[in-house]
């Protein structure tokens, strides 16, 4: 039966007991870990999100109704009680609290509780699926709620640090027009409207940029951003960025203050002192050094071009390659040339997944015998030099790709990270933090056969470059960056475009008719026409930043009620089917009803 708290006032939590010192009287509430009667005395772990307190319900001392009802006690009951801190005869090293013990006075049982359908633990081995039905209880996990309290204070450091350093928090609307950053909106139908929708943001970019144009210098949100996309491990259809924005500022001023938001946030959460400035790289070097926009900067084995090396070797697969205008690449795995035949037809099959056609390797022994996919092919001086070529030493192992540079960078970079797994090379707490700036302006795509922007069409391309808008519009470099951190990208920006004549232009380039442009973005032409400030901004993953400060490995621990991966909610169980009313109200009737 409930009991109400009626007159009763909790005086700390579990784990902040400790600070009342010997003997205070406390009342705490919280939910019961685990409860063990032995006879005379019964033991009673205590939880809340502070951590476990043990409490001791002994008959002379609470009385017998108290200690009759304390025996009854089972998980996940939620209680209040009165009692003695004191210290324990036999410490419990394992908990905060371990050195103390509230000797029960009183009880009252606020709630019963059925049995939960899996324990609340830490490190739990609960299918994932299970905890999402029952997300309320996943949440009572002391794992998930340090993830939860940890993200709540990095909000709290991020709203401080930007006010301090001149940022105003603006909310923008979230039922907007559709904008452009390349996936999929949700849309949202309107009643008075009918045949009409809005768009949830994907993210507040075009509306951050007006308010530079109405002169709020610095802004900054938390902003919830909706996204179709397919899920990943890093991805949630529903996330929250970090969004600032900032006028009368170029890349470093951006990059300037966002280290130093790093740094502050590395250092009040968990205590790790960045050093700044961080590394910056150009996407070339990127790409040619590490075959990723975001490489990993927590261990080495980068790639090697060799094409100009074997251009003219014996093995058909490298002349092949390269005679289709291809290139011939190679990562050394250092020390792993005794890898067993079976692991390195298990990397070939994982390059396979990445586009590879076949990956050809030297295996170097120890013993100075060499065994390779392709050294029958190769005369034994192209074979020195190539070793040579790949810094390859006894012990060793080369792995090599050859075809289009995009798939070499794809699958070099991905085996790269792979065997960086299985080598152990990624430590959790080693944080490698790196700019990657000088982006593509545009992308070409051959499933709309036009150039579409790489990161938006408001960004700016770099001056050095904008002679080539016409001659070649692949080779202009945009004032983009991303800030990277242990290989996930955990944000991204642009200095914009704030002049009408490049806006236009760009939107030439990107196929879009001025009826178009107009159509989608009037609003923002507008205002361009009204003084617009040179501005710039960046948005933050928070989800992400969080995900890496908690070592979390997966994006749906450090968000409270996460979606899985093919976009539902297993709790809500949403998205779901509505009333015939409600869609009647929308003039909504879906193509998939049988009529
Ligand atoms: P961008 O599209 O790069 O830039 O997004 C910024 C950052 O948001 C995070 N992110 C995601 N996190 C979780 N789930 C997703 N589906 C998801 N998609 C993106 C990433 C990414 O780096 N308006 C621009 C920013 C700007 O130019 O100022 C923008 O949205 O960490
Ligand atoms: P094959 O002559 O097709 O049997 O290939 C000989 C070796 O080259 C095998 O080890 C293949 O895995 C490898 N190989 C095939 N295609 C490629 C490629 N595009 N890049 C690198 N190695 C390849």
């Amino acid at each position: 039966m409930a009991e109400s708290m009626k007159g009763l006032h909790r005086t700390h939590r579990c784990a902040e007991v400790v600070g009342a010192g010997e003997g205070a009287f406390v009342t705490v509430m919280g939910w019961v870990q685990r409860s063990r009667n032995k006879g005379g005395i019964i033991f009673t772990d205590l939880r809340d999100r502070s951590g476990i307190l043990q409490i001791v319900f002994e008959e002379d001392k609470c009385g017998t109704a108290v200690f009759e009802r304390a025996a009854g006690l089972r998980a996940e009951y939620c209680i209040a009680v009165e009692g003695t801190l004191e210290k324990r005869e036999a410490p419990n090293k394992q908990i905060a609290t371990g050195e103390y013990e509230v000797v029960a006075k009183t009880l009252r049982i606020l709630s019963e509780s059925e049995v939960p359908p899996f324990p609340i633990e830490e490190n739990t081995k609960t299918r994932e699926e299970l905890r999402l039905k029952y997300r309320f209880l996943d949440l009572r996990r002391p794992d998930i709620q340090k993830n939860i309290m940890t993200r709540s204070k990095i909000a709290t450091e991020t709203r401080a640090f930007l006010a301090e350093n001149g940022f105003l928090e603006i909310e923008t609307p979230t039922l907007i027009k559709s904008t452009p950053e390349g996936a999929r909106d949700y849309l949202v139908p309107s009643r008075v409207h009918p045949g009409t929708m809005y768009a949830l943001p994907q993210s507040p970019q075009l509306l951050k940029q007006l308010l530079m144009c109405s002169g709020y210098d610095r802004y900054f949100q938390l902003a919830r951003c909706y996204r179709d996309e397919d899920l990943r491990a890093d991805r949630q259809p529903e996330f929250t960025q970090i969004d600032m924005e900032l006028s009368f500022v170029d890349v470093d001023d951006v990059i300037d203050v966002n280290e130093r938001l790093m740094q502050r946030l590395f250092k009040s959460v968990l205590n790790v002192d960045l050093q700044i400035p961080f590394r910056r790289m150009t996407w070339q070097d990127a790409m040619d050094q590490y075959g990723s926009d975001k490489p990993d900067l927590r261990f080495g084995m980068k790639l090697h071009d060799v094409t100009d090396l074997v251009r003219g070797c014996g093995f058909g697969v490298f002349t092949g390659a390269i005679e289709a205008g291809g290139t011939v690449r190679g990562i050394n795995a250092e020390g792993q040339g005794g890898m067993p035949r079976k692991k390195i037809d298990a990397l070939v099959e994982y390059a396979k997944t990445y586009g590879a056609k076949g990956l050809a390797y030297i295996a170097l022994q120890e013993d100075g015998n060499v065994k390779s996919s392709f050294a029958k092919f190769m005369k034994p001086e192209e074979m020195d030099a190539l070793v040579k070529a790949m810094d390859g030493k006894p012990g060793d192992l080369l792995l090599f790709a050859a075809d289009k540079k995009k798939v070499v960078w794809d699958v070099l970079g991905a085996l790269r990270l792979e065997i960086g797994r299985q080598l152990g090379l990624m430590k959790k707490d080693d944080y490698q933090f790196l700019w990657v700036t000088e982006f593509p302006l545009l992308e070409w795509s051959d499933e709309e056969n036009r150039f579409k922007a790489m990161h938006h069409p408001f960004t700016m391309p770099m001056e050095e470059d904008w002679d080539k808008i016409d001659s070649d519009p692949g080779a202009v470099r945009a004032k983009a960056y991303d800030i990277v951190l242990n290989g996930t990208e955990i944000g991204g920006g642009s200095v914009r475009i704030h002049q009408a004549d490049i806006q236009e232009k760009m939107f030439e380039v990107l196929g879009l008719t001025r009826e178009v442009a107009e159509q989608r973005f009037g609003f923002l032409l507008e205002a361009f026409k009204y003084g617009v400030p040179p501005h710039a901004g960046l948005a933050y993953g928070l989800d992400r930043v969080v995900m890496l400060m908690v070592g979390a490995d997966t994006i749906r621990d450090v968000i409270a009620f996460p979606k899985v991966k093919d976009a539902s909610d297993m709790m809500m169980n949403a998205p779901d089917t509505v009333e015939k009313k409600q869609l009647d109200e929308l003039a909504i009737r879906f193509t998939t009803d049988q009529e």
